[in-house]
């Protein structure tokens, strides 16, 4: 795993233990996920600057463009408990598949409104990767 700092942060990397903990609650969440459609579970778990950990499922629905994604999900609920001064520290997004899947364009833009230098880890092709909400979205909208 790598231990960069994330760019434009003056944080420390988050602790290799704190990882496998985040890592460990998105996993966790794998067996909540509502996913009748596509099969494709996906769990998430973010990290609040506060220290408290918040966690969500992809939840489908019938009427597919209605599907809400397991990154959405946590950090609505992640907002639901701290309300608007919730700042991300870091998110871990998994698959059930052990896909290579990166956060969709919509989720970034969620995990950019609540922390642009959030640590991001999710699945790559060749194990896990490390980035930030900046470094997935450049140019993000802000308003
Ligand atoms: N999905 C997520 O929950 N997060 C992602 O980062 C990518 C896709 C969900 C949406 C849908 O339920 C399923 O995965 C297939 O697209």
């Amino acid at each position: 795993m790598s231990g960069a700092q994330p760019q434009g942060s003056n944080k420390p990397p988050l602790s290799t233990a704190k990882k496998e903990r985040l890592l460990a609650d998105a996993r966790a969440m794998l067996a909540r996920a509502y996913a009748p459609y596509s099969k494709f579970h996906v769990g998430c778990a973010v990290l609040t600057e506060s220290g408290a950990t918040y966690t969500g499922c992809n939840v489908e629905n019938a009427s597919y463009g209605l599907t809400i994604c397991a990154e959405r999900a946590a950090i609505c609920a992640a907002v639901a408990a701290e309300g608007d001064a919730v700042r991300i520290r870091a998110l871990a997004v998994l698959n059930g598949n052990h896909a290579p899947c990166s956060p969709c364009g919509a989720c970034r833009q969620v995990m950019f409104e609540f922390g642009p230098d959030a640590e991001v880890i999710f699945q790559g092709r060749d194990g896990l990767e490390h980035s930030t909400a900046r470094a997935l979205l450049p140019a993000g909208f802000t308003l």
